[in-house]
């Protein structure tokens, strides 16, 4: 491969740009992440992103649900090409699951304008509100009250681990489906770092994808007896852990039966104490597959298994749903013409992003990154500076693409 000195230029304004970006809610022990929705990482990610506007003339405005949205050329004037990403991160997160899209977005507006391209359309970057669903417990929650996929008063109601709700978080209840607003995009683009192996395996810089398994969110809240770990006889216990213990372990076989993903990763007991039978444990299943009714199999699966295990166990076990994303097939042609252009793979993905909302209202296409490591929702999450100023490039020209 051989390096121009523009290809230098554009590493070098990647880094700088990252740069700013790269010390804001970073753990130092973990090395991941901590950049939850209105915390003050994600404030301050919130004003930088102001700066950048301000910095290209580009107002900002709010959609009321916590999305912004920057503005290059007149709102009114319609058919709007949308891209961008969101802020927030899971716990110990990586670095660019979000951040990358939107680094890029600026980066992209600025390819533009050097080439000397005047839209004739507005071109926008947007930043969307808790895409993880980390703090509030929804993913997607920006996008899902922007489209009104979910209802504002229940996404208002929603809280962290604190009690906070969300109405406090954003200062005011949601304002929910904004039609006007949506119906002034005529294309969103996502660039997104990659969040498997599948771009190392096929040695390629950049993907297209194709489509989002569909996905979901379960409770599982399991019942039993608190009780003295000392004192209470093995035969008498009613202990929700082991109803829990088998239930992941059943989950995994079964996703595992239907080429399906099944994963528990987050648990809290309750009262939490290594010398108590434990009263209460709640898990949360993360489902997802290719096929929507290998996914309710799977779901339905988990449901039958841990009921089964439960009356066994003398406990009780219910799974409630707490969010579904179907099937996202991306725009077909329009993910056959940014391949071509770019002579990039095709791909579908396990991960969910607010692309995966937005597709159900606007033309929506997404571009991914290579992640040597193959690894996300981790600190080990990676992407060289090259292939994040070739992912710059590719949106750069997609966009100037769906401009035109
Ligand atoms: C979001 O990143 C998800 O796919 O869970
Ligand atoms: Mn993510
Ligand atoms: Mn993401
Ligand atoms: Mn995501």
């Amino acid at each position: 491969m051989t390096h121009t000195v523009e290809d230098g230029h554009r590493l070098d304004r990647f880094r700088e740009l990252w740069g700013e970006i790269a010390p804001i809610g970073r753990d130092e022990r973990s090395g991941g992440y901590l950049r939850y929705a209105f915390t003050e990482p994600e404030l301050r990610l919130r004003e930088w992103f102001r700066e950048q506007a301000d910095a290209r003339a580009m107002p900002v405005t709010g959609d009321g649900n916590g999305n912004l949205f920057a503005w290059w050329g007149d709102p009114d004037a319609g058919g709007a090409v949308l891209t961008g990403s969101h802020f927030d991160s899971v716990p110990h997160g990586g670095a660019y699951d979000g951040p990358l899209g939107i680094v890029s977005a600026w980066l992209a507006v600025d390819e533009l304008r050097a080439a000397g391209v005047t839209p004739s359309r507005p071109l926008v970057v947007g930043a969307f509100v808790e895409e993880e669903g980390a703090r509030f417990g929804v993913p997607c929650l920006g996008s899902r009250l922007l489209t009104g996929q979910i209802d504002a008063d229940r996404a208002g109601r929603l809280r962290d681990a604190a009690g906070v709700s969300f109405a406090e978080a954003l200062g005011a209840r949601p304002a929910g489906a904004d039609p006007g607003l949506l119906g002034r995009f005529g294309a969103f683009v996502e660039l997104h770092v990659e969040q498997g192996r599948a771009l190392v395996d096929q040695n390629a810089p950049v993907a297209v994808a194709s489509a989002i398994w569909p996905h979901g969110r379960w409770r599982l809240d399991f019942t039993g007896e608190g009780n003295h770990a000392g004192t209470t006889r093995m035969a008498d216990r009613r202990d929700p852990m082991l109803t829990y213990a088998f239930t992941v372990l059943a989950a995994n076989k079964e996703a595992r039966l239907r080429d399906a993903h099944a994963t528990v990763g987050r648990v809290v007991v309750e009262p939490n104490a290594t010398n108590a039978v434990p009263s209460r444990v709640t898990g949360w299943l993360d489902a997802r597959a290719a096929e929507p009714d290998t996914l309710d199999g799977l779901v339905e699966a988990v449901r039958v298994k841990a009921g089964e295990r439960a009356r066994r166990d003398g406990t009780e076990v219910t799974l409630t749903e707490e969010s579904a994303t179907p099937l996202v097939a991306f725009d077909g042609g329009l993910a056959d013409r940014l391949a071509r252009l770019l002579a990039a793979p095709v791909l579908p993905t396990g991960a969910g992003h607010d692309a995966g909302v937005l597709a159900a209202h606007v033309p929506t296409a997404m571009l991914f990154v290579r992640n040597p490591t193959g690894v996300s929702h981790s600190p080990a999450e990676s992407a060289t500076d090259a292939d994040c100023a070739a992912g710059v490039v590719a949106l750069a020209r997609v966009l100037a693409e769906l401009l035109r």
